[in-house]
């Protein structure tokens, strides 16, 4: 199948109606780009690109593998100049998707270009920010893909890559793939490892400054919430707490035998968030061309 083909079948099956509204695959593609709009993750990746650059109707920035377009059109209805670059014409989930939204919002500061980012066609040093959501990890050729990145980004400007997957070898990737849930219908995933990520980013003049692991950042965890993850790790302090109260008794109001036995308990207990446990966990990087 391919993935369009993929999504149009996972459309149609109930065990994937949570999958299809999480992964903004349904096919009324203004609620996708509204609910994405509204999500942690896009108020937080906004956010992560101010630190470094900002965002006004001057900015411009290229959405490399924008997919159906949910993030081209909320850059673009948050006022900012956009680029869209996808490989594929789909109306479902390619380029025929983005122009659908475009034309909805009547979005005269987005324009699309069907091209994979190996092969971008815009001159050097050319914009503010490079942004790609869930599209690095799919690179034909990772270093011809960030070498076209660095290429095309102003001096001083942003790289940012989000929810990329992230393995730690071949039997770890292999685990990533047997896992994920729609590998077996388009068989189109990848991962490479964070190394491989940033020594090619570093290699074409790019200088990390944030690597966001699984765990950092709403923008890699969702769909798991903020207060969702802090209730979980302070139910799971609690719940230590509880045991090393329960077992030491008076010697526990030392404060160095209870933070020794605290120590012992989580460790036993286990991190409740450990990224070792995800397959394919995600990261975000950001770099600034020197
Ligand atoms: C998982 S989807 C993410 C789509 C969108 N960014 C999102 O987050 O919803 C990956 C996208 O990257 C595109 N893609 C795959 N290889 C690419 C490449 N070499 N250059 C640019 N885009 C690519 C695919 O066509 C697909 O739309």
């Amino acid at each position: 199948m391919t993935w369009e083909e993929t999504i149009q079948f996972i459309r149609t099956k109930p065990e994937y109606k949570a999958l299809v509204e999480l992964a903004y695959f349904e096919a009324d593609l203004p609620l996708n780009l509204e609910r994405f709009r509204n999500s942690e993750e896009y108020i937080e990746t906004k956010k992560l690109i101010l630190q470094y650059v900002p965002l006004t109707p001057s900015s411009n920035l290229l959405d490399i593998g924008s997919g159906n377009g949910i993030s081209s059109a909320a850059f673009a209805l948050d006022g900012v100049q956009v680029v869209s670059v996808e490989p594929d014409p789909s109306q479902t989930i390619g380029a025929g998707a983005i122009e659908k939204l475009k034309e909805h919002y009547q979005l005269s500061n987005l324009s699309i270009h069907q091209a994979f980012a190996e092969e971008l066609k815009f001159p050097d040093n050319n914009f503010d920010i490079v942004y790609a959501r869930q599209c690095m990890h799919h690179a034909y050729n990772l270093k011809q893909f960030l070498k076209e990145c660095a290429r095309v980004l102003k001096k001083g400007g942003l790289l940012i890559t989000v929810r990329d997957h992230v393995v730690f070898n071949d039997a770890d990737k292999k685990w990533f793939l047997e896992n994920h849930p729609l590998q077996k219908f388009y068989g189109g995933e990848n991962a490479f490892t964070s190394m491989e990520y940033k020594s090619a980013m570093v290699n074409v003049g790019l200088e990390i400054k944030q690597e966001l692991k699984h765990f950092d950042s709403v923008i890699n965890y969702f769909p798991l919430s903020k207060t969702e993850k802090e209730n979980a790790e302070a139910k799971s302090k609690g719940f230590a707490d509880s045991i090393v109260k329960k077992r030491l008794g008076a010697i526990g109001k030392i404060d160095i035998f209870r933070n020794l036995a605290l120590k012992y308990v989580v460790n036993k207990l286990g991190k409740v968030h450990d990224e070792n446990n995800v397959p394919g966990r995600m990261y975000t990087f950001l770099a600034i061309k020197k």
